[in-house]
């Protein structure tokens, strides 16, 4: 301990004092955060934007809370630049965006829409600029509506757009992005997409949505190769939004339904993208939903394409139940009837009693390490990357200040469980907070803050909370305190 220390408060040269962390982090460890056009852009009717299925879906009434929608969201189009040199002064390494697809293809497929490619251009220039280097996503979510109007995810076709969508963004880009990744949480966009129809587009058809989970992974495994066909050098990550799951006790229902969640939720993505197989028992589970007759020969080869890393979203952990006195269904929005679990609708989600967020999500980082172990020790070897952590509270403003110790403890908790995964030997990349700043929590609309800096939606003036300077902190030393 030779150094002084940087905590506000703490008096340089004391001897407990130190910059140097006491869990430090690989030199080149990923330090990000991350956010998706939808929820931050706004400017949805300029420069040729074409309109999404989120889009339609916000005009819904009793959709969103509140009424909210993004028409203007945090106004990231506008402010980008400021955006940015807000990441610069967090000392961010990172930034993960991701691109509208309506923004660069209105229509779906064929016509670009120049304007909307020179806003990323621009964006990424900034980024670099900064050092920061740009995580860019493929699709998160927003939907060009006019290809829902023709069926959506669950027509394989939408699978192709994609590919072709993914080669036109690659051409404009690919000179200054490195880091890819392909779809968005492909579970949230599929099953509550489409089976609980809590997000855009809002169906609930649950056989579609089995589908749709189908043609989500062919997207990834076809995006995978248009970009490793023009670029062999670009670095490519499939996203998964993993659980621990655990069940309630150890009675044989609680079990099959533990078993149940973790085969949808986490297994039948992570065998796709890296075994090239659906699990047979959640095949199995899903018989009475649907037959799998839309995987054709040669698709799982496609869907399991190497790629290069693979994207980790964590938020928490399941405690699940199989007898009927559960206490709830897990819900990923407010408003929707239909359950995100295709043949296991009897299952129930029970607290366990561990403190939660203002989404009610219980906070466990424990999860989190168990989530990167299993798919370190399950699964052919990969460089894993948290491309999402964090957690939505009640920030309050108080004298310009947001004072979220929550948060914070959160994080350090989370960033701890990323240490102690990368010192046992697990091959952990990099961390993304969600998010860089408050913004459009889908279903929930604005009152859900999970930014590390605080938006104040009157005049769209950010303010970095508590958490945004400790991430900072932790970012510049290298690591965490102990
Ligand atoms: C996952 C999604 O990718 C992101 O869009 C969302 O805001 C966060 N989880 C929090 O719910």
């Amino acid at each position: 301990m030779t150094t002084q220390d940087t905590q506000p408060g703490a008096q340089p040269g004391t001897e407990l004092s130190t910059d140097a962390p006491a869990l430090a982090f690989p030199p080149g460890f990923v330090w990000g955060a991350a956010t998706s056009a939808y929820q931050i852009e706004g400017a949805t009717d300029s420069d040729g934007r074409g309109r999404s299925i989120w889009d339609t879906f916000v005009g819904e009434p009793g959709r969103v809370v509140n009424g909210d929608h993004a028409d203007l969201a945090v106004d990231h189009y506008h402010r980008y630049r400021d955006d940015v040199a807000l990441m610069a002064e967090l000392g961010l390494t990172a930034y993960r965006f991701s691109v509208s697809w309506p923004r660069i293809m209105p229509e779906g497929s064929g016509r670009v829409n120049q304007a909307g490619l020179d806003f990323y251009r621009r964006l990424v220039d900034e980024l670099l600029g900064r050092g920061i280097e740009p995580y860019l996503t493929l699709y998160h979510w927003d939907l060009p509506q006019v290809l829902e109007d023709a069926g959506g995810w669950p027509e394989r076709d939408t699978a192709a757009r994609f590919a072709d969508f993914t080669t036109c963004v690659h051409e404009a880009l690919g000179d200054r992005v490195r880091h890819w990744t392909t779809v968005n949480e492909p579970w949230c966009a599929a099953f509550v997409g489409y089976a609980s129809g809590e997000h855009a587009p809002g169906r609930r058809e649950p056989a579609a949505a089995v589908r749709a989970a189908h043609h989500l992974n062919l997207a990834h495994g076809l995006a995978t190769q248009a970009i490793r066909a023009r670029d062999p050098q670009a670095r490519i990550g499939g996203s998964v939004n993993l659980y621990a799951v655990t069940p309630a006790t150890g009675a044989p229902a609680d079990l099959d339904a533990a078993r149940r969640v973790d085969g949808l939720q986490n297994r039948f993505f992570l065998d796709a993208l890296l075994k090239g197989s659906y699990p047979e028992d959640v095949v199995a589970d899903l018989a009475g939903v649907t037959g799998f007759d839309f995987v054709r020969d040669g698709d799982m080869e496609v869907v399991s394409t190497p790629f290069d890393m693979l994207m980790v979203n964590y938020y928490s952990r399941y405690t699940v139940s199989g007898s009927a006195e559960g206490s709830s269904s897990a819900s990923a929005a407010p408003t929707g009837a239909g359950s995100p679990w295709p043949g296991s609708e009897h299952v129930t989600f029970v607290r366990s009693g561990r403190p939660v967020t203002s989404m009610g999500w219980e906070i466990d980082e424990f999860g989190l390490y168990e989530v990167l172990q299993r798919v370190a020790l399950g699964y052919p070897a990969i460089p894993l990357v948290v491309s999402e952590n964090g957690a939505a509270f009640d920030d309050v403003v108080s004298g310009g200040v947001v004072d979220d110790r929550e948060r914070v403890a959160y994080l350090y908790a989370h960033l701890r469980a990323c240490h102690a995964a990368i010192a046992a030997g697990i091959p952990l990349r990099g961390y993304f907070a969600w998010s860089l700043m408050d913004n459009f929590e889908w279903a929930w609309g604005y009152g859900k803050r999970f930014g590390l800096v605080h938006v104040d939606y009157d005049t769209l003036r950010r303010t970095p909370k508590a958490s945004a300077r400790w991430y900072s902190r932790a970012i510049r030393r290298g690591g965490l305190r102990g």
